[in-house]
Parts: C-alpha cells; sequence; structure tokens
C-alpha cells in the first residue's frame, strides 16, 4: 500500500474512502498509526463506541485485517445495520453502567478501545471508568474528541470541575503513585496496570502493563566517592520538619538535603 502521499495507511485508506461516511480530525492518523500500527494483521478485539455512519468501523477493518473482531456500541439502533462479518454492533448507552457491565459479559477482553461516542463528560468518565477493565493487559484505551472537554455544550471548560480532561490529570498522578511518600496517596489499580497516558490535541492514549514499581539501578564502575553523608542530623531534621509543613500546605518551598 502506502502512496508517498499519505504519510500511513490508515490516512490512505481514510481518504480513499468511497463506502460509509467516517469522521475523524485531520491529526488522528498519525496519532493512530503510531499507537495501533503493531496490532495489523494480528487477531485483536476492537470495540469503539460511537458508529455513526458505520464507516469507521469499515476503516478499522481495512487497516488491521480480517482477523481483527470489531464491535461498535451506539445508542442509535439504526446502527445495528452496519453489522457484517467480524464486525457486531451492540445498541444501548456508554453511559449506562447496566449496558456496559452486559457489553463485558458478551463481547471478550479488548486489545484496542476507541471512545468516540457522545463526548458528553459524563459518558466519557462512565465508560472509562467501567470499561477500562475489560481492556486486556496489553492493551490500549483511546478517548478522542477530547475537544469537547473545553466546550460548553458538552459540559466542557477551561479547568472545570468534572471535565473529563481535568479529571485525566488525577492519572498522571497515578501512574508516578510509587513515588509518594505521603499516606493520602498511595499506588492504586491505575499505578499497577497502566504504564503511560499520551496527550495529544483532542485525543488521550492510555496504554496498559501489568506495573511493578521500578527499581532505581546502576552500572559501571564510580570515577570517584560521590556518596553523601546520610546520618540524620539535627539539621537534616529541621528540614524535614520544615518540608513536610510546606507540603501539608501545599507551598512550593523546601529545603533540598
Ligand atoms: C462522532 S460520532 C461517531 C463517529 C464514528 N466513530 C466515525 O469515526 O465515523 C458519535 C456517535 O456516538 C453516538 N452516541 C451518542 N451518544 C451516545 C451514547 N450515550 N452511547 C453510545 N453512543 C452514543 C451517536 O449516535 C453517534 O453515532
Amino acid at each position: 500500500m502506502s502512496d508517498k502521499k499519505y504519510n500511513n495507511d490508515l490516512e490512505e485508506i481514510f481518504f480513499n474512502n468511497k463506502g460509509r461516511l467516517i469522521n475523524k480530525w485531520s491529526n488522528y492518523f498519525e496519532i493512530y498509526d503510531r499507537h495501533l500500527n503493531k496490532y495489523r494483521g494480528k487477531e485483536i478485539t476492537i470495540l469503539e463506541i460511537g458508529v455513526f455512519q458505520g464507516g469507521s468501523l469499515d476503516m478499522w477493518q481495512k487497516y488491521f485485517g480480517p482477523k481483527a473482531k470489531i464491535y461498535g456500541i451506539d445508542i442509535d439502533p439504526r446502527c445495528k445495520q452496519f453489522e457484517k462479518e467480524n464486525i457486531e454492533i451492540l445498541i444501548g448507552s456508554q453511559s449506562d453502567v447496566n449496558f456496559l457491565n452486559e457489553v463485558k459479559q458478551k463481547i471478550p477482553k479488548v486489545d484496542i478501545l476507541i471512545d468516540d461516542g457522545g463526548h458528553t463528560m459524563e459518558q466519557m468518565r462512565v465508560s472509562f471508568d467501567n470499561l477500562i477493565d475489560h481492556i486486556k493487559p496489553d492493551g490500549v484505551y483511546i478517548c478522542e474528541d477530547l475537544h469537547c472537554c473545553y466546550w460548553l455544550s458538552y459540559g466542557g471548560g477551561y479547568k472545570r470541575k468534572n471535565s473529563f480532561i481535568e479529571y485525566s490529570k488525577n492519572f498522571i498522578d497515578y501512574i508516578n503513585a510509587w513515588n509518594s511518600k505521603q499516606y493520602i496517596f498511595k499506588p492504586n489499580n491505575f499505578t499497577k496496570t497502566i504504564q503511560s497516558i499520551h496527550y495529544y490535541d483532542g485525543v488521550i492514549v492510555m496504554e496498559k502493563r501489568i506495573m511493578e514499581q521500578p527499581k532505581n539501578l546502576m552500572t559501571g564502575i564510580a570515577s570517584f566517592d560521590y556518596t553523601v553523608e546520610t546520618k540524620q542530623t539535627l539539621i537534616r531534621n529541621t528540614k524535614y520538619v520544615f518540608n513536610k509543613i510546606m507540603q501539608t500546605l501545599r507551598l512550593p518551598w523546601h529545603l533540598y538535603y
């Protein structure tokens, strides 16, 4: 495939589409190809929330090949007509927890989930909270059209409480939770199952992996003595107390030791 006019096969499939309507933003193809290329030609399970006119499911089928089993979720029952071999459509709402539980009973664990549904803050959050555990341990969860996180009619707004972008900012803390020394913040299931979070304009990609606390390693031979006196001195203890107070007050000042 790959004509020079296109940056990757996905872009080529999209721009040469003469079939059902597909709706994607221009910067998505590079992102998708970067994170999803490795799944091509494999026996994988894909779940896209938001079927619309069915074109994106056809696009994924062309891109990933005949071994991919593709599921679509949409609230619009007319989408059922887009079912064909290896494409199955489930009708229901992505913010209905009971429906999502039924989906989890019906379909196998998913390699790739793309949330391109209704894009309200609640829909994105409920889907994420309820479906992330249905992604395989090395799978990927993608939420697209995060533009809506800044749009009033979707419940969005810059730094607005409950915006999915604001919600996802907590994920950055979660993947770093191994480093916390505060009892109120400890590694959680997110810390232990998600390796990375990638932010793009309009898209967030979360790659799963069974995680263990990383170790601080060294190899090679020291060229000079670099060890620091670690004995707890009065100065050191005083600095610790000062730092602890600043941390509790969430103030930035700190003393290095
Ligand atoms: C942006 S379109 C999907 C575009 C399609 N994925 C594509 O790339 O061509 C959004 C779809 O989400 C569906 N939708 C809206 N609210 C939903 C909900 N609560 N649950 C599931 N689907 C929903 C709409 O019916 C619509 O078909």
